[in-house]
């Protein structure tokens, strides 16, 4: 499974970045106003952190104004891949951008029928937003589990890339249904690391160890 981090903050993404762990990164209009920052100055700073895809979303509704911004976007690193949302400019953009070459990512995807879409125009991604559909008592985990089942019937290549995470759970049972890639927020990666039987046994350790009055180095 790919680690994608789910932030615009170039901050964590450079503290994270030396953990191996960062594949990729998505971004979204909310993220990058939270960013405070530059749209096009972010996303290259991004990309020149982390060698893999980093999704930066097109803000035009209409497909021949979605593929000049994907476009331009494209433009700003080799690694930017273009988030299109799942409407039917969105897929209509994602089919030229998919014929140009470009990595796509189609987002804020909520259903199986949505995903089926994606993946016919080609969509390098789809983004299945698992936290806002169990924040309407929907289970985003069914959702996941449908979309790999039907892109598994037709061999299809788009790639599942599960959002909406809010919890170390929902990485664990996006896994489990075979996700291909999570994108995960920053501090929800760091709390995969944590258990607390690991903080005790190291506690333990480090005092026995204490004991021998040895060191390493
Ligand atoms: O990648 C999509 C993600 O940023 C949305 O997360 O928590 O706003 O549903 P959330």
């Amino acid at each position: 499974m790919k680690f994608f981090i789910d932030t615009a903050e170039i901050d964590e993404i450079r503290a994270l970045a030396p953990s191996g762990l960062v594949d990729g990164v998505t971004t979204n209009p909310s993220l990058i106003a939270k960013s405070g920052r530059d749209f096009k100055e972010v996303v290259a700073e991004i990309c020149a952190v982390v060698e893999g895809p980093v999704s930066a979303e097109v803000t035009a509704i209409e497909s021949k104004a979605m593929i000049k911004e994907g476009r331009a976007l494209a433009k700003i690193a080799d690694n930017v891949c273009i988030k299109l949302p799942l409407t039917f400019d969105g897929l209509v953009a994602c089919r030229a951008l998919v014929d140009d070459g470009h990595q796509t990512n189609v987002t804020l995807c909520f259903s199986a029928n949505q995903a089926l879409l994606a993946a016919k125009a080609g969509a390098t991604y789809i983004s299945p937003f698992i936290g806002r559909l169990d924040d309407m008592g929907i289970d985003g985990m069914e959702l996941i589990e449908e979309i790999r089942t039907i892109y598994d019937n037709y061999m299809f290549e788009t790639q599942i890339l599960a959002a909406s995470i809010r919890t170390v759970n929902h990485v664990k049972l996006s896994a489990l249904a075979g996700a291909d890639v999570a994108t995960i927020p920053p501090a929800t990666l760091k709390t995969l690391t944590k258990h607390p039987l690991t903080d005790k046994g190291l506690e333990a350790f480090l005092k026995d160890w204490e004991k021998t009055g040895q060191s390493i180095l």
